[in-house]
C-alpha cells in the first residue's frame, strides 16, 4: 500500500489487457491509483509490474463509498458495464469508459435521460491520434479534390471476444474514425460477416456503404495471421495509405490518379476509351507521434478540471452504437 492513500482520487476498474495499458499511461498522470478487478490474480500481475504505483482494492463497494475517489476508469467488458456504469454514475463518479462501452443501444438511453452533472467520456482512442488527425486535414482539404473511397482493415490473431461480435470490438473504431473524417455515419451499412469459431459471434466482417458520393469498405477480422492497421484514401486528385504498422513513414501521399476521358476527346474512327492514369512523386509528410493513450486521459482529466463536456461524449458513443446496431 502506499504512504499516502489519501491523495488518490482514480480508480481504474478492469485490470486485463487494456487496462494494463491503461495503467502504465495514468500512473504518469496520477503516479498512485486504486485498482480493482473481479479476477483479483489480474491485480496481483499489474501490481507486480507497477509495485509503487498500485493500491489494490479487493471490494468495490469500498471504492464507491470513497468521496476521495472521484474519478474511475473502466476498462472492463461491455456486457458487463451496463451495470458497472450505473453503480458508478449513481455515486457521482468521473467516468471514463473504454469503447464501445455498451453492449446494446437501448441501454444508451437510460443514461442520456439521467440528469448526470459529472464527466463521462467514452474512450475512443483513435480520436487523439496525431496520424488520424493528419489524416482528417487530408480529407478536408479540397485542394485534394473530392473524396471518393475509403478503406479501413484492422486484421489480426486476437484478441478474441466472447461478449461482443468482431464488429463492435473492431469496427466501433474504424467507424469513430469514419464519423470524425466526415461528421457523419451512413445509414445504409450492408455486412457480410462469417462465424468460424463460434456460432452466431462473427470473428471477421466485411462492411460497406455509401455516403454521399464517398464509397466506404471496413474490413475487421481477430482471425487473421498478421496484424493489419490500414487506411486507404482515394480523392479525385490523390491517394494516400497509412500503415500503422509501419515504424516510420506511416503515411504516403501519391501524386496519383485515374479519370476516363471526355467522350468528346475521343477519335470517333477509333472508340476505344481507355481510364487515363497520372503519375506524381509521392512523399511522406512529417508527422510528430504522439501517445494517444496519455493524451485521452490528459485530456478527460482537463474536462473534469474545466468541467467541458467531452468530445467523446454520449452523443458520440450514440452515434457508433446506432451503427453497430445494424451490424451483428
Ligand atoms: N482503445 C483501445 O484501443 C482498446 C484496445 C483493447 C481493448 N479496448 C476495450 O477495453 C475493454 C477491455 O478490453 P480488454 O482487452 O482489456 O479485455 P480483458 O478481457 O483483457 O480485460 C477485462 C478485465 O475486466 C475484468 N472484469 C470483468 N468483469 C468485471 C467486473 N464486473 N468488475 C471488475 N472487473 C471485471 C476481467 O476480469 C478482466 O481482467 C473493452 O471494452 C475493449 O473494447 C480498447
Amino acid at each position: 500500500m502506499s504512504k499516502n492513500t489519501k491523495k488518490i482520487d482514480t480508480a481504474l476498474i478492469g485490470c486485463g489487457y487494456w487496462g494494463t495499458n491503461i495503467a502504465k499511461s495514468l500512473i504518469t498522470i496520477k503516479k498512485t491509483i486504486y485498482v480493482f478487478d473481479e479476477n483479483h490474480n489480474n491485480c496481483k500481475i499489474l501490481k507486480k509490474r507497477f509495485p509503487n504505483y498500485i493500491n489494490i482494492e479487493k471490494n468495490l463497494s469500498n471504492i464507491l463509498v470513497n468521496k476521495k475517489i472521484k474519478n474511475i476508469i473502466l476498462a472492463t467488458p461491455p456486457s458487463k458495464n451496463f451495470k458497472l456504469l450505473k453503480i458508478f454514475i449513481n455515486n457521482e463518479k468521473n467516468i471514463f469508459i473504454e469503447k464501445p462501452g455498451l453492449k446494446n443501444l437501448k441501454d444508451i438511453d437510460y443514461f442520456k435521460k439521467l440528469k448526470n452533472k459529472k464527466i463521462l467520456m467514452f474512450g475512443y482512442i483513435y480520436m487523439f491520434n496525431n496520424y488520424i488527425k493528419f489524416i482528417k486535414k487530408f480529407v478536408s482539404n479540397k485542394k485534394n479534390g473530392k473524396i471518393l473511397y475509403l478503406k479501413f482493415q484492422r486484421q489480426n490473431l486476437g484478441p478474441i471476444r466472447n461478449d461482443v461480435s468482431v464488429s463492435y470490438d473492431l469496427s466501433s473504431h474504424d467507424l469513430s474514425i469514419l464519423y470524425y473524417f466526415i461528421g457523419d455515419l451512413p445509414k445504409n451499412l450492408s455486412e457480410k460477416s462469417y462465424s468460424i469459431l463460434k456460432k452466431k459471434l462473427p470473428d471477421i466482417s466485411n462492411i460497406s456503404a455509401k455516403y454521399k458520393n464517398i464509397y466506404i469498405d471496413i474490413h475487421n477480422s481477430w482471425l487473421n495471421p498478421d496484424k493489419v492497421r490500414r487506411i486507404t484514401v482515394v480523392t479525385k486528385k490523390k491517394m494516400l495509405l497509412f500503415d500503422e504498422m509501419k515504424t516510420d513513414n506511416k503515411i504516403v501521399i501519391y501524386n496519383k490518379y485515374a479519370v476516363y476521358p471526355k467522350i468528346s476527346e475521343f477519335n470517333n474512327k477509333f472508340f476505344n476509351q481507355k481510364a487515363k492514369i497520372y503519375f506524381g512523386k509521392n512523399y511522406s509528410p512529417r508527422i510528430k507521434s504522439n501517445n494517444p493513450l496519455l493524451d485521452e486521459l490528459k485530456y478527460f482529466f482537463k474536462c473534469i478540471k474545466k468541467n467541458n463536456k467531452p468530445f467523446t461524449n454520449i452523443d458520440f458513443a450514440e452515434k457508433i452504437l446506432k451503427s453497430l446496431d445494424k451490424l451483428y
